[in-house]
Parts: structure tokens; sequence; C-alpha cells
């Protein structure tokens, strides 16, 4: 993995550079936030990069490209053939109502033109990063966008340093980063803190979003983003406003000037009819194929001529896993050589995703949303060494595990062990399970039913099956 020093602080310059040269746009901080200590420059799909990344292995590889072929979005323009459609999901992407209320004008055209302009590892394809591409449709595409305004409620300013304790106690660090040089305060002496070496999630938006909307967001991440990706903690209003102020501070752990008023609602109103180009523009360009219609824009009836996922050429230097942008309809994801081959092998091994039994789905579902981060199975996952330190804990451990008692539980036979009904609760909530491990800091965060919903079938499925 990618863990040069020195080198995020080049691509967030060079990012920088890219940005003034494009728009005059003026970066809010000289340099980054202590917590972005790992950039990668492609689109980072975290379950990848942990189990799949380096190897070569042919079949083994074929799942991590199923992975990615779900969270791309790949199968969302490409048809899955139908009796795949259940296997292979698409994620679905942002919501964008509410856009122009986190991201200001000229963040929302650099997104729309090149979403690596602001986020390095995004996700989301350019559509517009071609030599054809077609600004005005650019221009009609943010006019609209800019249009899409939300009532945040605006809370008072939270504490940097409160927020930076709870980022590193609460569970927060089993997907992002920790601070370097941070230590937790209750650690005790003897522990050492040692750099981490799996991936992180980078928090690059949070650079970005203004401080109302991050707040509300660390509140109910699964509202804005309905992938789950980012589960849903069930924060209290305190603990997200300190994190909000946290991950919103500059480098030196300041908070910058005019963070009330940094989204600048009063640009002059655009030309009615180039935002009605760009509501059509979000059909004939198809980002509604990922993202669902902002409220108030009825989907007219659109057919896509895209090859369907069978049609597709394993070998293909063109279309998507063309290395430069083509533009027109063609998104472009800079997938890296490893993401490639990966995604080439899973088109060759379709029949092998056929064959998936129900232990093996379950897995998968875990490394799609990272499960994994925080529990061990069957001898897979569960947080890496030097992280552990960052899963807080109260006084008098109680219960003997087999992990230290202050980390998740392990999940192994955890679908004999507890009920339908139990098993919802911790994985929905909204109302918190009596917790039968008082010492735990760190709470199971909530997931959304249409993503994790398969896991009231696989756990029971699986685990009474083996069960003696
Ligand atoms: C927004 C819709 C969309 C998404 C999402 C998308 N594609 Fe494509 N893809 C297209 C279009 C449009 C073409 C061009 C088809 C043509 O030229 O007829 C294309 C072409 C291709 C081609 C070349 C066709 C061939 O067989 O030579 C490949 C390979 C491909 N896509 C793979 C992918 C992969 C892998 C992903 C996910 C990483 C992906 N696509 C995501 C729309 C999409
Ligand atoms: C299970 C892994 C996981 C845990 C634990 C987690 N996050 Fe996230 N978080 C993610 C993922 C994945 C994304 C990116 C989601 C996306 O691409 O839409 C994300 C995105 C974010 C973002 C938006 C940044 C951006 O660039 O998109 C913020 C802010 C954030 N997380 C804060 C937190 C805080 C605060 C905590 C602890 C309360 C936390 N996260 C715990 C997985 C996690
Ligand atoms: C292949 C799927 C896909 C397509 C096609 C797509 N998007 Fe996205 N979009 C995403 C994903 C995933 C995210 C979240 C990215 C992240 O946080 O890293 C996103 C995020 C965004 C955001 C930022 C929202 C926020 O609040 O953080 C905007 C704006 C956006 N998309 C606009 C568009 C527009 C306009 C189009 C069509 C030109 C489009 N998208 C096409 C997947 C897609
Ligand atoms: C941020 C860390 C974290 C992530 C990510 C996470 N969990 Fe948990 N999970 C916990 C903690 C902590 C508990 C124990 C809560 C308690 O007992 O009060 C738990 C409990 C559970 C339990 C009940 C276990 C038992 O023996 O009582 C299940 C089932 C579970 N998690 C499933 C999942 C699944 C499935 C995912 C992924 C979709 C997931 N968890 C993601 C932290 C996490």
């Amino acid at each position: 993995m990618p863990d040069q020093t020195g080198w995020n602080r080049l691509v967030r310059s060079s990012v920088a550079l890219v940005l003034a040269s494009v728009s005059a746009f003026i970066p809010r901080y000289s340099s980054a936030h202590p917590l972005q200590a790992e950039p990668v420059n492609h689109p980072l799909v975290i379950g990848f990069e942990r189990f799949y990344a380096g190897s070569d292995d042919e079949t083994y590889l074929s799942e991590g490209g199923f992975l990615l072929l779900e969270e791309l979005n790949c199968v969302s323009c490409h048809q899955p053939p139908p009796d795949l459609a259940s296997r292979l999901s698409a994620l679905p992407a942002t919501r964008l109502d509410g856009v122009a209320s986190r991201l200001s004008p000229i963040e929302i055209e650099l997104f729309v033109r090149n979403p690596r302009f602001v986020k390095r590892d995004t996700t989301m394809p350019s559509l517009f990063a071609g030599p054809d591409r077609d600004l005005h449709e650019v221009a009609a595409l943010s006019a609209w966008l800019k249009t899409l305004t939300a009532d945040i409620p605006h809370r008072p300013v939270g504490d940097i340093q409160l927020g930076r304790a709870l980022f590193h106690r609460i569970g927060c660090v089993a997907c992002h980063a920790p601070e370097v040089g941070y230590r937790p305060p209750e650690l005790p002496e003897e522990v050492a803190i040692e750099p981490v070496a799996l991936p992180n999630v980078p928090v690059d938006l949070a650079d970005y979003y203004d401080l109302d909307t991050l707040t509300d967001f660390i509140l109910r991440p699964t509202e804005y983003r309905p992938s789950s990706r980012m589960p849903d903690f069930g924060l209290s209003e305190q603990d997200a406003i300190h994190l909000a102020a946290y991950l919103r501070s500059g480098p030196d752990l300041v908070l910058p000037q005019n963070l009330t008023e940094a989204l600048s609602h009063d640009a002059p109103p655009a030309d009615q009819s180039l935002i009605e180009e760009g509501k059509q523009l979000f059909f004939r360009k198809n980002c509604h194929t990922c993202h669902e219609p902002p409220r108030g824009l009825s989907s007219p009836v659109v057919s896509v001529a895209i090859p369907a996922l069978t049609a597709l050429n394993p070998d293909s230097e063109t279309g998507c896993f063309s290395a430069r942008p083509i533009g027109g309809l063609v998104p472009f994801y800079g997938l890296v050589p490893a993401q490639k081959q990966a995604i080439s092998a899973a088109l060759r091994h379709l029949d092998t995703l056929r064959a998936l039994d129900a232990p093996a789905e379950m897995d998968h579902l875990m490394k799609r949303l990272n499960c994994y981060a925080c529990h061990e199975r069957g001898g897979s996952g569960g947080p890496e060494f030097a992280r552990e330190a960052y899963f807080g804990y109260k006084e008098d451990p109680v219960g003997a595990t087999t992990l230290p008692a202050h980390l998740p539980p392990s999940l192994d036979g955890v679908g004999a062990r507890l009920d339908e009904k139990t098993l919802a609760e911790f994985l929905f909530g909204p109302t918190p399970v009596p917790s039968s491990r008082p010492h735990l800091v760190v709470p199971m965060p909530h997931y959304t039913r249409p993503v994790a919903g398969q896991f009231l079938k696989f756990f029971p499925a699986v685990d009474r099956a083996s069960a003696p």
C-alpha cells in the first residue's frame, strides 16, 4: 500500500496548482488537516485494497473484481445478466439534494468537471475530463446544482480538542487515519503508538463542507450518503459538533476565519434556461444511473445504449478501461493496473459468482461494507494491531473474550447466538440494544436496510447450519 510521507503534500499541492490554474481557486488551507495523512490517486475501494490489491491469483482476484464492479457502479450502466442482478448491486451515490449548501459554487463546478480535483480518491468518475468535454454542459449542470439548497440547522461551534479526543476513541479510526503524533490521554503508558499500515478512508470533503453541514452529516451520514459506507454512530448532537470542529479545523488545529459565512448563497441567479438545460443533462449524461434524482426532478423515460456487462471485452483498452479520458458519455475512473486486472478477471469469471455459497456471499458483503474494520470473523479481518489503541474503553473490562476486551466482539457464530430481532437492532437501530458489554466505548454503528438487510438472512443461515 502507498505509504509515502510527503506524497500527500505533493498531491495536494499539485491539486491546488491545477485548481488555481483552472479557476483561480484559492485552496482553503495551504497545507492539509493532520488527518489527511495517506492519499491515494485512484478510486479507493477499501475492501479491495485490504483484501485483494496484492494478489495475482486470477480466480481470487476476480472476487475483488466483483467488489469493484459494484463499488465503482460499473453495473449501474453495464447491466448484469438477470440471474446475477441480485449479486451485483450498484452503490447508491451521494444524494444531491442540498449540495449547494455544502459545497461552494466553484467547488460544485470543479466536482462536475472532474471530481478528482476536489477528492483525489473519489469513486465518482469524471464525465468531463476528456478532450472533447463540453464546458457549456458543465456550466449548465453546475447552474442547476447551485439551486439545490437545503435548510441546515445552525449549531454552535464545537471544541476542537474535544473532537480530537473523541475521534481517536469512539471507532472513527477503524476506517480513517489517526492523527500522526496524537496519543489518546487515557492510554496506559506501556502501550506504544505505532504507525498504521492498512489503507485509510480519507476525509477530504471535510475540508470543503461548510461547518453546519459537516455537523449534520456526521449526525446523519446515511441520509446524505445512502450507501452506508460511512455508517451512523448514533452520536449526540454535542459530540457531532465537536467532531465537526476538529475535522473542519486547519493544519494548526484552529478554525478558519469566516467559517460561518463560508458559502456565499448570494451569487447572481443563473439564467433559467441554463438551469433547465442542466436538469436535462442530469439524465442525458447518465448522472441518474448513480444519483437518485433530487426532489422535484421527475425521471423521464430514458433509454441509454450502453453495452451490457457480458458484452464487455475483458481485455479492452478503450471505453472505461482507457488510460486517458475519452469524454462524451464515457466515464473516466483513473483505474490503476491492479484494479483493471481484477475487473478483467471478474468479467472472465462471472460463473464463479453464480456458484458462490452463503458463507462466501456473506464474506463478500462484509468486505463491501468494511465490517472487518471492527470485527474479526472466521480468522478474517478485525482491527489491525496498530489501531487497537484507538478503541476507547472504560475501566474494569468485564467478560473475557478471545480478543482484547475493549475491541468489538468477534462475529464467529453470531447468527446462532442472536435472534433476528436483536440482530436487526444491532445493525439498523435506532434503539440501542442494551449492551452486555458496558466496558466498550465504541458503539456498533448503524447501516441502512437496503444495503445491509441481507445479513439478517446470512448470519442465521450460515451459523445455524454449522452449529453442532
Ligand atoms: C455512466 C455510465 C457508465 C458507467 C458507470 C461505466 N461505464 Fe463503461 N462504458 C460506458 C459507455 C457509454 C461506454 C462506451 C460504449 C460504446 O462506445 O459503445 C463504455 C465502455 C466501456 C468499455 C469498452 C467496451 C468494450 O468492450 O471495449 C469497458 C471495458 C467498460 N466500459 C468497462 C466499465 C467498467 C469496468 C466500469 C466501472 C469501473 C464502467 N465501465 C462504468 C458507460 C459507463
Ligand atoms: C466502517 C468504516 C468507517 C467508520 C468506522 C467511520 N467512517 Fe467516516 N467514512 C467512511 C467511508 C467509507 C467514507 C466515504 C464515504 C463515501 O465515499 O461516500 C467516510 C466519510 C466520512 C466523512 C466525509 C469525508 C469525505 O471526504 O467524503 C467524514 C467527515 C467522516 N467519514 C467522519 C467520520 C467520523 C467522525 C467517524 C467516527 C464517528 C467515522 N467517520 C467513522 C467509513 C467510516
Ligand atoms: C458511476 C457513478 C456516478 C456517476 C455516473 C455520477 N456520479 Fe456523482 N457521485 C458519485 C459518487 C460515488 C459520489 C460520492 C463521491 C465521494 O464522496 O467520493 C458522487 C458525488 C457527487 C457530487 C458531490 C456531492 C457531495 O455533496 O459530496 C456531485 C456534485 C455529483 N456527484 C454530481 C454528479 C453529476 C452532475 C453527474 C453527471 C454528470 C454525476 N455526479 C455522475 C457517483 C457518480
Ligand atoms: C466502528 C466499529 C464497528 C463496525 C464498522 C461494525 N461494528 Fe458491529 N459491533 C461493533 C461493536 C462495538 C459491537 C458491540 C456492541 C455492544 O455489545 O454493545 C458490535 C456488535 C455487532 C453485532 C452483535 C454481536 C454480538 O455478539 O453481540 C453484530 C451482529 C455486528 N456488530 C455486525 C456488524 C456488521 C455486519 C457490520 C458491517 C455491516 C458491523 N458490525 C460493523 C462495532 C462495529
